[in-house]
């Protein structure tokens, strides 16, 4: 079912929903690049439809392969941590990758496979309009610094966490895509990756300083209304 939103913060759970339900089913049987060849399952998103927060992260990892959903490994338990930190559950947020395939051993993905999957990503973004998107780490951060026009403000991830930047309204590729959907009101948060934590704990208190930042851009951020509650889209 479609609606016509007028007022562009207007999101319906039913549109997002078929719009979340279009992607996956282009995902499925995406072939665009050679990660096809060794996933097991796409890993193409979860979570509330209408989400206020959207979390970005790399890619999938082992667990997530084989589950078909983002963060359900360590690091999915440390995010699930964070989340609670702040008073949020997996549920009210939305979930999904840079990358929707995972890259054998856990690689990096490459920009090959970031360009290839982006226009999913642009996607998932007009479909559920979130208020904020977190990028978990590097990679989602310039994937994310980049639709939106904010190339020139790209930086490692240790040097620009807990910061917010708002879209270039005139970079005209993503503003195009996203159609009336209110780019200037979207805030982009560049956060540590949860993964980073398991590596070295001293990020601990940073991860959850920042948190409690992206809790506060919630608070602050224009309300999102939002209509119908939406069905659960299994697995994905
Ligand atoms: N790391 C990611 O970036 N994404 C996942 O889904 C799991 C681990």
């Amino acid at each position: 079912m479609r609606f016509i939103n007028r007022d562009p913060r207007v999101v319906t759970a039913n549109d997002s929903t078929d719009k979340l339900r279009a992607i996956r089913d282009d995902v499925v049987q995406c072939i665009q690049c050679e990660l096809h060849k060794t996933r097991t399952n796409v890993v193409v998103g979860t979570g509330n439809h209408d989400a206020d927060i959207m979390i970005v992260g790399e890619a999938p990892g082992e667990e997530e392969d084989k589950l078909a959903m983002p963060f359900v490994g360590p690091a999915g338990n440390v995010l699930s941590e964070l989340l609670a930190s702040i008073g949020l559950k997996r549920e009210d947020i939305y979930i999904c990758n840079t990358v929707k395939c995972r890259p054998p051993q856990n690689a990096d993905p490459t920009d090959e496979q970031k360009n290839e999957c982006s226009s999913y990503l642009t996607r998932q973004i007009e479909a559920i309009q979130p208020k904020v998107i977190v990028c978990l780490g590097n990679h989602a951060t310039k994937s994310i610094m980049e639709l939106f026009g904010c190339i020139d403000k790209i930086q490692p991830i240790s040097k620009i966490h807990g910061q917010t930047f708002s879209p270039d309204p005139l970079f005209s590729d993503t503003s195009r895509r996203m159609g009336e959907f209110a780019m200037a009101d979207i805030k982009i948060m560049p956060l540590y990756h949860p993964a980073a934590q398991l590596h070295n704990p001293l990020l601990g208190p940073a991860l959850r300083s920042d948190f409690k930042k992206l809790k506060e851009a919630i608070e602050v951020a224009p309300h999102k209304i939002t209509s119908v509650s939406q069905p659960p889209l299994f697995p994905n």
